[in-house]
């Protein structure tokens, strides 16, 4: 399937879920309003990707915390689970920023999935995705 539906309703803020899309793991985390804050009050200047690389946005958009998690709806953080990296997928509630940590090589990503230190490039991936319901996200 191109793109799919996930009830996001029993997913309590400071949690997350792992789903399947296009046979990668997708990260949909109700982030803290501290995980947030954290996020916000890094300048874009001190990132090493300043990008948003998110897909719902134009491609020069930039790193902001706003501008990863979703529109409308920005304690919610939904990222493609692989380490732009080499691919192996991140452990949440991990690493040197709160956010997510590759034990591949050690990629330390921050609360909004911006590669703060170590090898990954890229911060992660935000898929297509948009808010169909309350509580139901598609992505794709
Ligand atoms: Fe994640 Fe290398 S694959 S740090």
């Amino acid at each position: 399937l191109a793109s799919i539906e996930v009830d996001v309703s029993a997913v309590a803020e400071g949690q997350s879920i792992t789903v399947k899309w296009r046979g990668k793991p997708v990260f949909i985390r109700n982030r803290t309003e501290t995980e947030v804050e954290e996020a916000k009050a890094v300048p874009v200047a001190d990132l090493p990707d300043q990008n948003a690389r998110n897909a719902n946005l134009p491609a020069d958009a930039e790193a902001t915390d706003a501008n990863r998690g979703v529109e409308g709806n920005e304690k919610w953080l939904v990222q493609v689970g692989v380490c732009t990296h080499l691919g192996c997928v991140p452990l949440g509630d991990a690493g040197d920023f709160g956010g997510w940590f590759c034990p591949c090589h050690g990629s330390h990503y921050d609360t909004a999935g911006r590669i703060r230190k170590g090898p990954a490039p890229e911060n992660l991936l935000i898929p297509p995705l948009e808010f169909v319901s309350d509580s139901t996200i598609k992505i794709g």
